[in-house]
């Protein structure tokens, strides 16, 4: 059974994700990493050259690919699980979680970043149309606020997934 971690841009899918793949001994993958790899590109320039249609293309093959491991650690990109097409691929091999940050805290951490092509300006309306797909999509939601540390987040997603993994 994978863990797949979900959540808005700045949420800690990446820093929780390696602390749980270590403390697991499982392995961390996270999808954009994949897309790079198989596009030989950055996610930016894939959003410059071909469009955020096409990245969504590539995100969703990234998705199957990985659905079909076992085991690993999965981190998403901020839009990949508000579409159901993608959470269907994860649906029954995997705990999905959703690291549910506040939006001060997202902004704190990340603010304005050029690698994150969807980081334009205010981002609070995309922030709040996604949530309710989060939720739709995950089988448990993480609440992270203020002081909450990724070793604490990671925790209690560990916590979660042993009870869950009825393959052991
Ligand atoms: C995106 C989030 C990014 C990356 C791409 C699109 C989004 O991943 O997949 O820029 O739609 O929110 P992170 O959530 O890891 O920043």
């Amino acid at each position: 059974m994978n863990i797949v971690l979900c959540g808005f841009m700045g949420c800690g899918k990446t820093t929780v994700g390696k602390i749980i793949a270590k403390r697991l001994d499982g392995d961390f993958i996270d999808t954009d990493s994949l897309i790079e790899k198989e596009e030989g590109k950055k996610i930016a320039d894939i959003f410059a050259e071909s469009g955020e249609e096409y990245f969504r293309e590539c995100e969703h093959k990234a998705c199957a690919k990985l659905a079909k491991g076992d085991k690993a650690i999965i981190a998403t990109g901020g839009g990949a699980m508000t579409f159901e097409r993608n959470a269907k691929l994860f649906a029954d091999g995997a705990v999905i979680i959703f690291i549910d940050a506040d939006y001060s805290t997202i902004m704190r951490r990340i603010g304005k970043d050029a690698g994150r092509p969807l980081l334009k300006g205010d981002s609070k309306a995309l922030f709040d149309k996604r949530r309710p797909f989060y939720i739709a999509n995950s089988h448990k939601k993480i609440t992270v606020c203020g002081d909450v540390s990724a070793e604490q987040v990671a925790d209690l997603i560990i916590k979660y997934y042993i009870k869950e993994d009825k393959t052991k």
